[in-house]
C-alpha cells in the first residue's frame, strides 16, 4: 500500500504521529508519503495545496489526514473541499458508536449508527458570489450526486439492519426534493426500509433517541453539523472517525478540526484519528489488524488510559505509544 500521510495544522501535527506510530507497530508493507498541506503551508508559500500535491495524493492508494485550519480569508481556498472534489470522494462515512468506559450524554449505550454525508455538492458547492451588500452561496443537488450517495447508503444499510433514514429540508428548499426523491426510489428499488425526516426535528430526535437509527443519509452541510452534534452521544469530538470514499480514492480523517485552542500541548485525543486508521485498515482488507487495533483501543480505555478531554491524565503521544505497544505484544 502506498499511503499519503497529511498532518496538516494544529493538533493534526500531534494526532497523526500517534496514529502513524500505531500503524508502524503492525510492520506492514506500506510506503508512507508525507504531504504538507494547509494553513501553515499557505503562510509560508502562499498556497495551501498545489496541483502537484493533488497529483501526489492521486498516486497513492489512500490518504491518512489530520486536520487543517481554514482562515476566514476570502482568498483562501478550502483544502478539504478541493481534495474531496478533485479526488471525487462523494461519500463521507461517519460511524457513531459508543466506546467502552467512555460516557456520552445518555446512560444507555445501545446505539450504533452511521451518517452517510454527501461530500461533493449541496451548500459546499464552492459556487459563491461575495459582495459588501449581498453574498450568496449556491446550493447544488444533482440527480447523479444524489443517486451515487443513495446507492452507497443503501448498500451499507443492506449489510446492516436494512433501515435507512433520509434527512432533508425539502419543505423549504426545493433542491432537497430531488435528493429526497432519488433516495426514496433507490431505497425502494433495493428493498431497504426507509423513512424521511426534516432535519430540524431530526436533530432533536437523533440526540434524544439515537438508538432508533441505523443508516442516515443526508446532504453535505446537514451531515457536517449532525456528525459533530453526535459527538456528544459518545463522549466528545476527539472520538469521531470518518472515511471519504469515491470510486477511485479513499481518504481517512477525524471529524474534528485543527483545535487551535489546545494545539501544541500534546493533549489532543488521538482516538478519532486512530479509529480513522482502523477504518482505513478495514477498507484495505486488513481485517485481522483492524480487529487487533480495536482490541488495543478498548483495552487502553478500560485501563483509564486517555487524554484530558475524557478525564484522563495521559498525553496524545502516550496514548499512541501505549496502544502501539499493546499491538506489538499481540503480533
Ligand atoms: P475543532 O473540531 O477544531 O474544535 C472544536 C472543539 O473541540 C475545540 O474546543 C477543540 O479543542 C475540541 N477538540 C477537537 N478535536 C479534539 C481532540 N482530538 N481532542 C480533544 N479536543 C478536541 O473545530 P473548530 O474549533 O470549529 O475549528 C478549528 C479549525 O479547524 C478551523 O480553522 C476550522 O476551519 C478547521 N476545521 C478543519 C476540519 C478538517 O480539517 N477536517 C474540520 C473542522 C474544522
Ligand atoms: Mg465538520
Amino acid at each position: 500500500m502506498k499511503l499519503a500521510v497529511v498532518e496538516g495544522d494544529g493538533i493534526g501535527k500531534e494526532v497523526i504521529p500517534a496514529a502513524v506510530e500505531i500503524l508502524d507497530a503492525f510492520e506492514m508493507d506500506i510506503e508512507k508519503v508525507p504531504v504538507e498541506l494547509g494553513y501553515g503551508k499557505w503562510e509560508r508559500t502562499g498556497s495551501a495545496i498545489t496541483d502537484e500535491d493533488i497529483e501526489t495524493l492521486k498516486e497513492c492508494d489512500c490518504v491518512l489526514f489530520g486536520a487543517v485550519t481554514t482562515p476566514p480569508d476570502p482568498n483562501y481556498k478550502s483544502v478539504l473541499l478541493t481534495i474531496r472534489k478533485e479526488l471525487d470522494m462523494y461519500a463521507n462515512i461517519r460511524p457513531i458508536r459508543p466506546l467502552p468506559s467512555v460516557k456520552g450524554i445518555h446512560e444507555r449505550n445501545d446505539f450504533n449508527f452511521i451518517i452517510v454525508r454527501e461530500n461533493t455538492e449541496g451548500l459546499y458547492s464552492g459556487i459563491e458570489e461575495i459582495g459588501d451588500e449581498v453574498s450568496t452561496t449556491k446550493r447544488v443537488i444533482t440527480r447523479k450526486g444524489a443517486k451515487r450517495i443513495a446507492d452507497y447508503a443503501c448498500k451499507l444499510a443492506n449489510n446492516r439492519m436494512k433501515k435507512l433514514t433520509i434527512v432533508h429540508k425539502s419543505n423549504v428548499m426545493k433542491s432537497d426534493k430531488l435528493f429526497l426523491d432519488v433516495c426514496r426510489e433507490t431505497a425502494t428499488d433495493t428493498g431497504i426500509v426507509h423513512r424521511d425526516e426534516l432535519v430540524d426535528s431530526f436533530a432533536y430526535n437523533l440526540i434524544t433517541s439515537p438508538w432508533n437509527y441505523d443508516v442516515i443519509v443526508t446532504t453535505n452541510l446537514f451531515g457536517d453539523i449532525l456528525s459533530d452534534m453526535s459527538g456528544a452521544l459518545v463522549g466528545g469530538l476527539g472520538l469521531l472517525p470518518s472515511a471519504n470514499i469515491g470510486d477511485k480514492y479513499a481518504f481517512f480523517e477525524p471529524v474534528h478540526g485543527s483545535a487551535p485552542d489546545i494545539a501544541g500541548q500534546n493533549k489532543a485525543n488521538p482516538l478519532a484519528t486512530i479509529l480513522s486508521l482502523k477504518m482505513l485498515l478495514e477498507w484495505h482488507g486488513d481485517i485481522a489488524e483492524a480487529a487487533i487495533l480495536e482490541e488495543a483501543i478498548d483495552s487502553a480505555l478500560n485501563m483509564g488510559i486517555c487524554t484530558p478531554d475524557l478525564g484522563g491524565k495521559y498525553t496524545t503521544s502516550e496514548v499512541g505509544n501505549i496502544i502501539a505497544k499493546y499491538i506489538r505484544t499481540r503480533l
